[in-house]
């Protein structure tokens, strides 16, 4: 009776879509359980391609019921255009359910997302501008307005009234903004609110009752361990909780009934706004790295930083999501490189750390370790069986493996549905 954690293990865009979509075929249930349309999620089938931002990519196998959580923010305009261009598109997403008592986000949370990165300078996070990190903070600071909330007008209007007060005074004293009115809000919201009711319902007690009945309920993870409110390179992180624990606060699912915790890792690594990455590539082979691997974001364009794998990192998300099984993504995009370097440990001041630095100016210092690889020439994108692979390939995997302390069950050798390599099952 799987309940399956899909989880990034770095800064995100390690290919969860991809993997999600592969589990499709098998997979009863998908559930977004945290972020919102900050993420970017491309799933290539036959000559199609998706870009889904706030739907579970689960949503594109014909049949599953897909589920948008609790713990997720939900950007009523960008839910009804994305499911108004899958509709467009022939896929049937009439199964989708949203959490009654998942947040909104407003208009307000999009101004006030932008003027504070402005307002940072230097500092800027460089977030998805997309309101994620005001909404969440008003979820926290309980003057949150949840999808519940649009079906009573009267409550709707206190509650806007109520979160409005001090923003206002913030948007006009401090960032010399025009003021939000309530009516335009409470209009925005209640735009949606009928197309919305037929699919708010109690997901905790449906995924709770699907996995009673022994269906297989994938939890499909947006961000990533290192972007994680908690566990991340905070503050450069993003608001919510990406790392497993989100799986079971996010959707009212009970951690005893996660019984697989599989992390998705990129066999290089990239980063989408600011913050420490050791292994960051500034040079010509970062510009060969970020074309061949198309590393360009699919949320807002922007040129990811690029860099070579950091095995610490690995190490880290492992234990803290306790995960079970690694899905090695974008291995063919290494093809070509006559030696591949891996960082195996930091030198953080002129002493040799094995381990992520919980310090944020150690992790900010910290340079990398590397150690050399063979690399391979051989087009390994047809690759279908682990011993297909060239020998050079074949050890860089398993020394990935040994160094990241969890058996890699999946590797990714294109961007193709079909284009994996399976070394043990993820749904038994
Ligand atoms: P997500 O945010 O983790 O879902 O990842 P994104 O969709 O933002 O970025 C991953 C990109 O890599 C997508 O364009 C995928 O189609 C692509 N991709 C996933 N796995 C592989 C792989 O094994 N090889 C190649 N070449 N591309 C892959
Ligand atoms: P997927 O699910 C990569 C980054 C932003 C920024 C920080 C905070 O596609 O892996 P936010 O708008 O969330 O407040 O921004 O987090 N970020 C991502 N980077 N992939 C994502 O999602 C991301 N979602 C947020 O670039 O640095
Ligand atoms: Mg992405």
């Amino acid at each position: 009776m799987p309940g399956i954690v899909i989880v990034g293990v770095q800064w995100g865009d390690e290919g969860k879509g991809k993997a999600t979509d592969l589990l499709g075929e098998r997979t009863d249930w998908v559930v977004k359980f945290n972020g919102g349309n900050n993420a970017g999620h491309t799933v290539v089938i036959g000559d199609e391609k998706y870009a889904l931002h706030l739907l579970p990519s689960g949503i594109l196998t014909p049949g599953v019921n897909a589920v948008i959580g609790n713990g997720v923010v939900i950007d009523l305009e960008v839910l009804f255009s994305e499911l108004g261009a899958l509709a467009a598109r022939g896929v049937d997403t009439s199964r989708l359910r949203v959490s009654s008592s998942a947040h909104v986000i407003t208009q307000y949370h999009r101004t006030l997302d932008r003027v504070t990165e402005r307002f940072l300078g230097k500092r800027m996070i460089g977030t998805t501008g997309r309101g994620i990190g005001p909404t969440y903070a008003d979820k926290i600071n309980r003057v949150g307005i949840r999808v519940q909330d649009l079906f009573d007008e009267n409550i709707l209007r206190q509650k806007v009234e109520g979160a409005l007060d001090q923003k206002n005074h913030l948007l006009v004293k401090v960032f010399n903004r025009r003021a939000i009115t309530v009516d335009e809000i409470v209009e925005d919201l209640l735009l949606y609110a009928e197309r919305l009711r037929p699919m708010v319902a109690d997901t905790s007690l449906l995924l709770n009752e699907a996995l009673d009945a022994g269906d297989v309920v994938v939890f499909e993870g947006g961000q990533a361990t290192m972007l994680d409110v908690d566990h991340g390179t905070y503050p450069f992180v993003t608001s919510s909780s990406a790392t497993a624990g989100g799986a079971s606060t996010g959707s009212g699912v009970g951690p005893n009934r996660l019984d697989r915790i599989v992390g998705i890792v990129k066999a290089y690594t990239t980063r989408v706004g600011s913050g420490p990455f050791p292994t960051e590539l500034h040079d010509e082979q970062g510009d060969w790295l970020r074309s061949r691997g198309f590393e360009f974001g699919t949320t807002t364009g922007r040129p990811r930083r690029v860099g070579w794998y950091d095995a610490p990192i690995t190490r880290y998300a492992t234990r803290i999501n306790g995960i079970t099984d690694l899905v090695l993504t974008k291995l063919d995009i290494l093809t070509g490189l006559e030696r591949i370097p891996v960082c195996v440990a930091y030198d953080v001041e002129g002493t040799r750390v094995e381990e992520v630095p919980v310090s944020q100016s150690d992790f900010h210092h910290a340079k990398p370790i590397l150690e050399y690889y063979e690399g391979w020439s051989e087009d390994i994108s047809g690759a279908r069986t682990f011993d297909e692979l060239p020998r050079a390939a074949r050890e860089y995997v398993l020394a990935l493996e040994a160094m990241s302390g969890t058996r890699i069950s999946v590797i990714g050798v294109g961007a193709a549905r079909d284009a994996v390599i399976v070394r043990h099952d993820l749904v038994d």
